[in-house]
């Protein structure tokens, strides 16, 4: 079944999937919430279980308290090596003495969207948490090495808001050091380009929330029911990629506004007149292979490395972790231990279409499968310490989180750092650009 609670939040009453830019511009629609009403009954109706699955909870979770700080970096286990490592297999460890990369405060370009601890998060836990593999140890980000392996080149992030964070995450991981005088930030609308000067190096981030051409890209629309696809056209998002060394795509949750989408195919297009209404996973696989397609006739693989970060767990059901007087993320302090944990909010199909759609691809495509390692962590969601309509949540809006609590992006610092560590950890094995 489509996961429900999907709707309220990728649709006209959600300010979270906005660029910050045109978040003014967007009215909030309340009280259009018949979800919240299904909730409260389902939760009323679950309330005799409540008792039950709380001891629960703390029965199963006691075993797996932060505790495994005694785990030591296992000699046994080999460096990172993609061709030998699954990054999906794994486990959260809880680390006190790891320092965090920065914070909200050090790192100037974090957005307020994602700022909790500026927001006023009072917890702390969640910045703690080290993602470590199975049989592999994963090398940490070192800022000073991926700046050199970044000299001369451009890395460009190309998605949606979630591929922002992680963006900013990047950004905020080699800033600290550069000068103040060696780095520059040019933030607009589409692209924002962040310099190091001293390296000849850029870190791009551009907006392109579907890969593909919609009438929702550079100004959004807010009525999800409006939007509608250019399924086969993307060159106008494409010709700001060329020239780039290291790309780094996604795109997951605009698409799941809904079982179907409207699409339209240029040949026959009028505008946006003439749409079809696809089901998302059809419209999701002509998409991707109209973006391949421009890929593998554009882009030299001998130059430039492509990678795709697959989808980015929302946590809106507290359920799926068995927290059933849960609201969403909201109040969360610490990761579903349990292993392989998956929810709702992460269709498998979809992530089929992408391992299909990339296999067929003449350029090689790197996987950054993160969503296994961020589908434990329901406790790294910006929650009620973010902005709506540009403005920081009221205190009334916070005591509403049911509405408010943004359970889809994340706080910086917080997962988005792992990501990257795996993006460092796969470039770190690379011969960048092999002909220059
Ligand atoms: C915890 O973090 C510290 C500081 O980064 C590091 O030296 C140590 O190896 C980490 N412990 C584990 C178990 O990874
Ligand atoms: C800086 O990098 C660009 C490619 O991003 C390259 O074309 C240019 O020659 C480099 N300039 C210097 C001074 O190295
Ligand atoms: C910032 O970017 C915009 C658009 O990309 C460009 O027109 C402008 O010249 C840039 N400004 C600086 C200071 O580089
Ligand atoms: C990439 O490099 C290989 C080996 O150097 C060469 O055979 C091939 O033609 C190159 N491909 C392109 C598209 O330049
Ligand atoms: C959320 O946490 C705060 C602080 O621990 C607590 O006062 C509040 O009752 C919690 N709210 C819910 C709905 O669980
Ligand atoms: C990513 O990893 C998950 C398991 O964590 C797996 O089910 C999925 O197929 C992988 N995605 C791709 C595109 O390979």
């Amino acid at each position: 079944m489509f996961p429900l609670p999907l709707y309220p939040y990728t649709g006209r009453s959600s300010p979270h999937l906005l660029p910050p830019l045109c978040v003014d511009s967007m009215k909030i629609s309340r009280g259009k919430l018949p979800l919240s009403v299904m909730a409260i009954v389902i939760s009323a109706v679950a309330l005799v279980g409540v008792i039950f699955t709380e001891d629960l909870r703390a029965l199963t979770e006691e075993k797996e308290k932060p505790s495994n700080e005694d785990d030591t970096i296992d000699e046994d286990r080999i460096t990172f090596d993609p061709n030998e490592c699954s990054v999906m297999n794994g486990k959260w460890v809880f680390n006190s003495s790891r320092k965090p990369p920065y914070t909200d405060q050090t790192c100037p370009y974090v957005d307020r969207q994602v700022a909790c601890t500026r927001n006023g998060r009072p917890d702390t836990d969640y910045l703690y948490w080290e993602w470590q593999l199975d049989d592999c140890n994963l090398p940490r980000f070192d800022a000073a090495a991926m700046l050199e392996k970044l000299r001369g080149k451009r890395l460009m992030f190309v998605g949606d808001s979630l591929q922002r964070g992680q963006w900013q995450s990047f950004v905020c991981l080699v800033q600290s050091q550069i000068p103040e005088e060696q780095k520059s930030m040019n933030r607009s609308r589409t692209l924002s380009v962040f310099r190091a000067k001293e390296y000849n190096a850029t870190i791009e981030f551009y907006w392109a929330p579907f890969l593909i051409e919609s009438n929702s890209d550079a100004n959004v629309i807010i009525d999800t029911s409006r939007r509608i696809l250019h399924v086969d056209s993307v060159s106008k998002h494409a010709q700001h990629w060329i020239g780039a060394d290291i790309l780094v795509f996604n795109t997951y949750v605009w698409w799941m506004t809904g079982h179907r989408i409207k699409s339209v195919w240029g040949s026959f297009a009028n505008g946006d007149e003439g749409f079809e209404e696809l089901d998302i996973h059809v419209a999701y696989r002509i998409g991707l292979k109209t973006w391949a397609n421009w890929i593998d006739s554009n882009v030299n693989p001998n130059v430039t490395r492509v990678f795709f970060t697959t989808m980015s767990p929302t946590h809106l059901r507290s359920s799926d972790w068995n927290h059933k007087n849960g609201i969403k993320c909201y109040n969360e302090t610490r990761p579903v231990m349990k292993r392989g944990h998956w929810g709702s909010g992460s269709d498998k199909r979809m992530m089929q279409v992408v391992a299909s759609v990339i296999r067929r691809m003449k350029v090689p495509v790197a996987l950054l499968n993160i969503t296994q390692l961020s589908e434990h962590r329901i406790d790294g969601h910006s929650s009620v310490y973010t902005e709506a309509q540009g403005q920081m949540l009221t205190d009334k809006q916070k005591a509403n989180p049911r509405y408010y609590a943004d359970c889809i992006h994340w706080c910086l610092p917080g997962v988005p750092d792992t990501w990257n560590q795996l993006l460092y950890a796969y470039l770190l094995n690379e011969e960048l650009n092999k002909d220059m």
